[in-house]
């Protein structure tokens, strides 16, 4: 919980009125007293209006009130809500067009996540939504059913906006899928969970970045929460349940688990099925990265979902002080209850997909791509104690959060790559903390991890990969489709204050 008795006694200051602070410090001790107290949340599922093979979705963002804590309310931001926005769903084949309404009082954008797309559609930095102005993005949908997104792309804002509420999930289908018979009953037995945490301040208000660390190793908060409630409940209506992980957090990496240790199936990464369930009973799930999983609950035990310690792996003294700041801690996310559950009928099916063939040998070049942060005297050596020495600081500026060497600049396209083609890009992490790298308008395949094979559950298609320190990961990045001379796409680390401070980069398709 976020207050203690006294925080909040202090927080009323002086001239509140006793009923008021009666009533609320009520509420607030006993929700410290019964977590798992709030309702599980499905949001709403938009299937937008359809002509025949094109969709059409209305879509404002705009500025809410949300009751995390009872009698208080949060300024937040939503799409079409007040926290978050609806669930969008079409499928593969279908030409989306989405129409986008900037109501939140200053500028942003909005970015599909995970899709392939023409480079104007991104909805990435580029793409800006002065405040009162719409934008539109259509495209066609070229790729298989998974779990995607959208959040708000400004740049140097993406943080705090996506922090306040911009973001939702989007899910695309296709045929493979649907006639795999696992479970699709949206808000029945396929349910969305957008796992976040947040920090808040004395008067119950989102805090966002205070402190100079929060800055380095991105913001992180002390109260979970699923679809925008904090720790709830889940009454389980099937015994057989398919969720869709989304970790939408600024920073937090998890490290998911079932309090009783029981196993589940990991079905799909970010960008495709898998092409057969994996047995788990750990799932480490960073920013921008999407598994689904199949939870099996006919025992009818109540079980609780838990993000347990060992999620980051950060080096030396850096790690160290995230331990201690309490970066890397065990949390409660949800509990589901499944002792009123229909049982579900229902074969774990041993094929999900044929995955599309391997062929390195075509790769028209391997990429290095190395991220780094230039800082002064923390940790051990980083890159730029290696190489650059402390020019690279100065010419990044900001926290020097880099790759290869560069700062984000949104003037410069920093390489160009050929339509239909594929490169194999080397993702090395010489900073001391962890950083998920995320590319727009591809779904690679992670091939190895330091020179082993990856994990098991990263063999789908992805559009963003953990790199812890002294890591590198190869991936196989295919451009299939969509070119533009001009309109670069985004790669950067999916630490949205990273990537704010500029962890990031621009190339074309061309
Ligand atoms: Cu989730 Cu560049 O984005
Ligand atoms: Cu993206
Ligand atoms: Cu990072």
């Amino acid at each position: 919980m976020i207050y203690s008795r006294r925080q909040f006694i202090k927080s009323l200051g002086i001239g509140t009125a006793g009923l008021l602070l009666s009533t609320l410090n009520t509420s607030l001790l006993a929700k410290q007293q019964n977590t798992f107290s709030n309702s599980f949340i499905v949001p709403p599922l938009d299937v937008g209006k359809r002509k025949g093979d094109h969709v059409m979705f209305n879509l404002t963002m705009q500025q809410g009130k949300t009751q995390f804590f009872q009698g208080i309310n949060t300024a937040t931001l939503g799409i079409n809500s007040h926290y978050l926005g609806p669930v969008l769903q079409a499928k593969k084949g279908d030409t989306v067009s989405l129409n986008v309404n900037n109501r939140i009082g200053e500028e942003s954008t909005l970015h599909w996540h995970g899709f392939t797309l023409p480079a104007a559609m991104d909805g990435g930095p580029h793409q800006r939504i002065p405040n009162g102005k719409a934008w539109s993005a259509t495209f066609q949908i070229r790729q298989p059913a998974a779990t995607l997104w959208y959040h708000s792309h400004q740049y140097h804002k993406t943080g705090e906006q996506v922090y306040k509420g911009m973001a939702g999930l989007f899910y695309v289908d296709d045929e493979n899928t649907s006639q795999l018979g696992i479970p699709g009953s949206y808000g029945i037995d396929d349910l969305p969970v957008v796992i976040q945490d947040r920090a808040f301040n004395r008067n119950g208000q989102f805090r966002y970045l205070g402190m100079m660390p929060e800055r380095m190793h991105g913001m992180h908060g002390d109260t979970i929460l699923v679809n925008g409630v904090v720790t709830p409940t889940l009454q389980a209506q099937k015994t057989v349940l398919r969720l869709r992980l989304l970790n939408g957090s600024n920073a937090r990496i998890y490290n998911l688990a079932f309090h009783d240790n029981r196993a589940f199936h990991v079905i799909a990464s970010d960008c495709s099925m898998l092409s057969s369930p994996v047995k788990m009973n750990r799932l480490i799930l960073a920013p921008g990265e999407r598994a689904e999983i199949l939870v099996n609950l006919s025992d009818r035990n109540p079980v609780i979902l838990k993000s347990l310690r060992g999620a980051i792996r950060a080096s030396g003294m850096m790690g160290m002080m995230m331990g201690r700041m309490g970066f890397d801690r065990e949390f409660d996310i949800m509990r589901i209850d499944p002792r009123q559950a229909e049982i579900s009928t229902y074969k774990l099916p041993r094929t999900l997909l044929h995955p599309p063939k391997l062929n390195m040998a075509e790769a028209a070049q391997t990429r290095p791509m190395e991220m780094d942060m230039a800082m002064m005297g923390m940790g051990r050596g980083m890159g730029m104690m290696r190489g650059g020495g402390m020019g690279m600081m100065r010419r990044s500026g900001d926290g020097g959060f880099t790759i290869n060497g560069q700062s984000m600049d949104l003037r410069r396209i920093n390489f160009s790559v050929k339509r239909g083609t594929s490169e194999i890009w080397a993702v090395s992490n010489t900073s001391p903390l962890p950083h998920p790298f995320h590319v727009h308008n591809v779904q690679f395949q992670v091939l190895s991890r330091n020179g082993r094979q990856p994990f098991v559950h990263e063999t789908g298609l992805k559009d963003t990969v953990l790199i812890n320190p002294d890591e590198t990961v190869r991936i196989l990045v295919p451009f299939r489709y969509y070119a533009d001379s001009k309109r670069p796409y985004m790669y950067h680390c999916h630490n949205l204050e990273h990537e704010d401070q500029g962890m990031m980069g621009q190339f074309t398709v061309v």
